[in-house]
């Protein structure tokens, strides 16, 4: 079985071919991603707008790169008319990704796969829209089946498989209850499941989102976007050099009784501590609020993913998302989950597979092969969804 994934929920666009190499292991046979970090970098956040362009300019050259990868990509001309009628539904709102994807169908052949994935939520709906027309495109030209997937399902599934080698992955079985902690630029939440696929929010931010805070701490450290490695780097250089705690940042929500996060507080008290201080920050003040604040949102997120594990016994914590990729907070909650529950699994997913890539998509879609429950989308029906819910 081999799928096509594609990614476009924010301002990654990724493309990938995975193939279900024996029960339970994938095998990466193509991966292509393009950032558009530098894009965004000067605004310090994503625009949508920018965000759809650079998806729908790049997205032909990375399937046509996956592809290849994958040996998958064999050139046999279509007749050029045929191809227009049949993508004509892209005339008017993705004129761009027309006009770079109409060459590609006519000139190459349909390539070996049995389904296409595809992020169809949640994100910021301008790109996902991209992302969700070209699977139509590539679905009516090569007659393959689509299959809708949630983003933030596919972080957590990403986390769950556990690596063999650099290109192949097994799931292996987890037991339950599961219990995910989803941290990234958009999300942060808790979801408890029974199994993988079916998921229970037990609670979320009422506000930012955590990659959100550290992104937007960055800004006012002067650092670069997206701020979360940017942060953490001053972060360690301050708890390795043992620099002494300048400031005292608060712990939103710590004690709420409930699974419900709280981020915008620490932002805000962040910003007045800049302004406060009366003067340039020295290098050695950026570092220290860096630690402080990377201590007081980790402690957060560690306090409250173990206050779940202790109510609902919970036997395998799943950590997902941009945030995932934080060393302090792997360290922090490996240590004190396993410190306090010695039988607990905690899993956290590849490095580089922690932040948004389609790999991730073609993960979720083959939780689905595996299960036997392969849920394809017809066409009509397929459309992108920004506040997606697990
Ligand atoms: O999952 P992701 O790639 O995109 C969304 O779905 O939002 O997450 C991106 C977020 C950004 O806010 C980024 O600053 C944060 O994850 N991030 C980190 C780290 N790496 C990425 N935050 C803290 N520490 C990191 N090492
Ligand atoms: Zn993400």
């Amino acid at each position: 079985m081999r799928i096509l994934a594609i990614e476009t929920s924010c301002d990654e666009t990724g493309i990938a071919v995975l193939e279900n190499s024996s029960e339970h292991t994938v095998t990466i046979l193509g991966n292509a991603l393009a950032s558009q970090v530098e894009l965004h970098a000067k605004y310090g956040g994503v625009f949508p707008a920018l965000a759809k362009r650079a998806h729908a300019e790049k997205i032909t050259l990375l399937i046509q790169e996956a592809l290849d990868q994958a040996e998958l990509l064999e050139a046999g001309e279509k007749a050029e008319e045929g191809v227009e009628n049949t993508l004509s539904f892209l005339n008017e709102k993705e004129s761009m990704l027309k006009e770079h994807i109409s060459p590609f169908l006519t000139y190459y052949k349909k390539p070996a796969l049995d389904y296409i994935a595809v992020t169809v939520g949640p994100g910021l709906e301008p790109a996902l829209w991209v992302g969700v027309n070209t699977a139509k495109a590539l679905s009516k030209i090569w007659n393959i089946p689509v299959i809708p997937i949630n983003h933030m399902e596919g972080h957590v599934v990403t986390a769950a498989f556990q690596k063999i080698n650099e290109s192949s992955f097994v799931l292996s079985p987890l037991d339950a209850p599961l219990l995910s902690l989803l941290v990234s630029g958009g999300h942060t939440e808790l979801v408890l499941s029974e199994k993988l696929g079916s998921y229970k929010k037990i609670g979320q931010t009422r506000d930012d989102a955590v990659g959100e805070a550290f992104d937007k701490v960055a800004r006012l450290l002067g650092l670069p976007y997206p701020g979360g490695p940017a942060v953490s780097k001053l972060a360690k250089e301050w708890r390795e050099g043992e620099e002494s705690r300048l400031f005292e940042l608060p712990r939103p929500m710590l004690h709420s009784g409930n699974y419900d996060f709280s981020f915008s507080g620490i932002k805000t008290a962040v910003l007045y501590t800049t302004r406060d201080l009366g003067h340039e920050m020295t290098d050695r003040e950026k570092r220290a609020l860096a630690g402080e604040f990377e201590n007081a949102a980790i402690e957060v997120l560690v306090k409250k993913t173990l206050d779940a594990v202790d109510e609902y016994a919970v036997q395998t914590i799943i950590v997902g998302g941009g945030v995932a990729g934080n060393t302090y907070l792997r360290a922090e909650l490996n240590e004190k989950a396993t410190k306090k529950y010695p039988e607990i699994r905690v899993l956290f997913p590849e490095q580089w597979l922690a932040t948004d890539n389609a790999v991730m998509i073609g993960m979720a879609a083959m939780l689905q092969v595996f299960s036997g429950e392969i849920k394809t989308s017809a066409l009509q029906d397929l459309k992108a969804d920004g506040n997606l819910s697990l």
